[in-house]
């Protein structure tokens, strides 16, 4: 079968750069480019990073563009509180020589769907959802023509991370995600509800370190660093992998089970804002639009990652 095309839409982050070590160790899928776009750290922080976990996986042949640097109607949200002041902190790393590419992320996106044959691009946005917005709404021409949105976002059962209702991804620009969500393409959405289901614990760490490859022990450096916040909140024995299930999903989709609902993102809300009114129970009467995973086999995700990780 041949290789699954996409494109990561990302705010590295330690858990976005597992992702995309992940995506970069799989012959499933074919990464036609990186779209950096301002999240967890300012924009600048996010492209470099990108870059930085490029060289990392020994793939200097990947392009990294640079997109949005701010929501599409309000303010930007980091979260250096989690990630820390670099949005890769944990280990020491050098800045990244290979070079960002000059197109812009929203119009890479744009063009690559255009130029691809219609039906065979997965786009995958495991931070906010500023760039994929921005480029559905530039051309509303190319919305037909994904294959399938597989975001990493969103809770229901799991409430907020971020505020009490919202998680970060779909708080830091609600109006980006209603407008994908409202688009119409087919969208999978890995949320709080299953992330928060695959912890890295200690034996799970210590896996990576054993690796005895510099992917490896910069996974568990930078889960050392990124599970501090999580133990401290939730009381975990390890930080959970939000962004690795967007593409172990596209792996082996086996690992997720959930439901096709109704989905929809609260933007006016006084205490609600980036909620996913996510309509598990089906009593909405509200058109389904999104598969929403609600569970994971943890160990069998584990299981991959780590076979992977140790490819590289
Ligand atoms: O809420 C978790 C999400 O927010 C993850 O994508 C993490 O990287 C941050 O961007
Ligand atoms: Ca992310």
């Amino acid at each position: 079968m041949s290789a699954r095309k996409i494109i990561i839409d990302t705010d590295p982050g330690q858990d976005d750069a597992v992702a995309i070590l992940l995506a970069l160790a799989s012959p499933e899928v074919e990464v036609l480019g990186i779209t950096a776009v301002a999240g967890n750290v300012p924009l600048p922080l996010t492209a470099r990073n990108a870059r930085i976990v490029c060289e990392l996986a020994g793939r200097r042949d990947i392009r990294v563009f640079a997109g949005c640097d701010a929501p599409m109607s309000r303010g930007l949200v980091t979260a250096e509180h989690v990630h820390g002041k670099t949005g890769l902190d944990g280990p020491q790393l050098p800045d990244p020589t290979m070079p960002l590419q000059d197109t812009h992320a929203v119009d890479f996106i744009i063009d690559t769907l255009r130029a691809e044959a219609p039906g065979t691009i997965t786009l995958c946005p495991i931070g906010p959802l500023t760039n994929i917005a921005t480029a559905f709404r530039r051309a509303p021409d190319i919305v037909e023509r994904v294959q399938e949105i597989v975001l990493m976002g969103g809770a229901y059962f799991e409430v907020g991370n971020i505020t009490p209702a919202a998680e970060f991804n779909i708080y830091v620009d609600p109006e980006a995600a209603e407008i994908v969500f409202g688009a119409g393409a087919p969208i999978t959405v890995m949320s709080l509800d299953v992330t928060h289901k695959v912890l890295v614990t200690g034996p799970r760490t210590e896996a990576f370190r054993a690796m005895g490859t510099e992917p490896g022990r910069m996974v568990a450096e930078w889960t050392d660093f990124f599970e501090r916040f999580d133990k401290e909140k939730y009381g975990s024995d390890g930080a959970p992998l939000h962004d690795p299930c967007v593409i172990a999903w596209l792996i082996e989709p086996t690992l997720f089970s959930g439901r096709q609902i109704n989905v929809e993102i609260e933007t006016k809300g006084t205490f609600t804002q980036g909620m996913t009114v996510a309509d598990w129970w089906g009593v909405s009467g509200r058109a389904p639009n999104a598969f929403f995973a609600g569970d994971v086999d943890a160990d069998g995700f584990f299981r991959l990652l780590t076979e992977r990780i140790a490819r590289l």
